[in-house]
Parts: structure tokens; sequence; C-alpha cells
């Protein structure tokens, strides 16, 4: 039987319906800032900027020259903390390459309390402390987390295997599954013996941006498999990490690239400015 199709869209959806009220009561504001027009970070605004639109949330988009340097970024980030009146600041990433570098004090410049991305040590830290403390998480984790509670997967003794160790996404998950009771292993390049490790996995997540290097001989039969890759193809299309046409005939259920995580990233953007906002009142 092909697996269970996990739909970020519909699980994004069911949690909008849940926020619109508080986004009215609190009119929460989000700003997002962009340096140069990287195409797939433009994408990926258009989409934060939609949901906010569909949800009646203010957004505001903030393009910066590509050329901008340092200390103009850092300007920007601080205008926008001391201003009352904007609750989360997400200043999209890849930054362009000469200011890569310095992304570790852009990131330590945003406020805490707006750091809806989850991406601030202090936020990061707090989701070491235990769920109770997740209070602004990483936005793809919180939103992996978030669709397997939709689609009611359970991780409490579930080996999760996850593929990619990065602070955005495979780091933060790991604790934020070993905070649900998962046994999890964390593989990365420098692994050896992949296909031992994610044969084991009864949750298997790839975070990697590598085209279909997630085969099905690489799982057992039953598995749920998460899809964080997205890489735009020569021909233009998205593919994700995992060889999806394989794989769904011996899953149980699989996200979709696109479609499965990505909407999920922008709620949790949402759902931690409103919930930045309740913190802030
Ligand atoms: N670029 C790709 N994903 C993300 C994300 O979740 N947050 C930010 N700020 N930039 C990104």
């Amino acid at each position: 039987m092909p697996a269970e199709l996990l739909t970020g869209k519909e699980a994004a959806e069911s949690l909008y319906e849940e926020l619109k009220p508080l986004i009215k009561k609190l009119d929460p504001k989000l700003v997002i800032i962009q340096v140069g027009e990287e195409a797939t970070s433009t994408v990926y605004i258009e989409h934060k900027k939609k949901a906010c639109e569909q949800i009646g949330m203010r957004c505001e988009h903030v393009m910066l020259d590509f050329h901008s340097t340092f200390e103009t970024l850092l300007e920007v980030v601080e205008r926008l903390n001391a201003d009352d009146d904007v609750t989360g600041i997400v200043v999209q990433l890849p930054l362009p390459p000469h200011l890569a570098a310095a992304l570790p004090l852009i990131q330590r410049a945003i406020h805490p309390k707006k750091d809806v991305d989850g991406f601030t040590a202090y936020n990061l830290g707090k989701i070491f402390l235990s769920k109770d403390f997740e209070h602004l998480p990483p936005a793809t984790p919180a939103g992996i987390i978030a669709l397997l509670e939709y689609y009611h997967v359970s991780l409490a003794g579930k080996h999760v295997v996850i593929v990619g160790r990065s602070n955005l996404v495979g780091k933060p998950l790991a604790i934020m599954c070993l905070n649900r009771d998962a046994t999890v292993t964390v593989c990365h390049s420098k692994t050896t013996d992949l296909h031992q490790k994610t044969l084991q996995a009864d949750i298997l997540i790839s975070a990697v941006g590598s085209p279909k290097m997630i085969t099905a001989d690489m799982m057992k039969k039953g598995v749920v498999v998460i899809d964080v890759g997205i890489t735009r193809t020569d021909n233009g299309t998205l593919q994700g990490d995992v060889d999806f046409d394989a794989v769904k005939e011996l899953a149980s259920a699989i996200t979709p690239v696109p479609g499965g995580v990505g909407p999920m990233t922008v709620a949790s953007v949402i759902k931690n400015t409103v919930r930045a906002k309740e913190r802030q009142i």
C-alpha cells in the first residue's frame, strides 16, 4: 500500500485557524529582512508574506542592497529591536558571501524576544531544558514536530534517525525529539555506514540538500519519512533528499517536496510571532 501523504499545507491551515483569533486580538507584526535578491529566498519570503496576508497578520519586507555592509544590516536590526510595534524579526538566509562570516554576530544582535526564527543562542539553549521551555523554537524543527502531531505520529519510544546536523535543523530537531521521549541518532557527512543507521529508523528525517540521496534500500518497511531537503534542479523543479517514487511504496507515511515541511516552517514563524507578542505584553 502506498504511503500516507503528510501534507504540510493541510496541517498549516489547521494551525492558522487556531492562530487567527489571537492575531486579531494581539495584532503582531513580522519584519523580514532580505539582503540581495537571491531567487530562492525571494520565493520563501513570498510564501511568508502570502501566509501573513491570508491570516491577517502584519508583515513588512525590508529589502537591502546585495552590497550592504555588516554595519548597515546591524543598524536595521537594532532599529527593529527598539521599535515596540515590531514583534518578530527574520533575517532571511543565506546572506551574501561577504556577510556570511558575520552571521553569528547578526543572529546575536536580534533580541531573543523578537527572534521568531528561533536561531539565537538564548532560544536554542532553552530547548535543551525541556519541552516546556520551547517558547520560540527554531522554525523548521518546530514545524516538523507540529506536522507529526497533526498526523498523530507519536515520537515516544520511537527510534528517530536524522540525517544532517545543521544548527538550523538537525541539531535542534534532535533535542526536540529527545524532549518527546524518542531515541535519537544523528548522522552526518562523516558518519560511517549510513545505511546501517537509517535501516534502524522508525522515523527517518533527512535535512541534507542532496537530491535523491535517501533511497528505498536505506529503510525498513513501514517507516515514516520526513524530507526537509529542497534543491532546485537544472530544469527548475524542486527536488527533495528522498527518492520519493520508490520510497512511497515502502514507507507508511511520507512528506512531499514541495508541500511538506516547507509550509510548516512558514506556519512556525507565524506561530512564533504570535507567541512572541504574547510574551512581550
Ligand atoms: N532560509 C531558508 N530557510 C530559512 C529559515 O527558516 N529562516 C531564515 N531566516 N532563512 C531561511
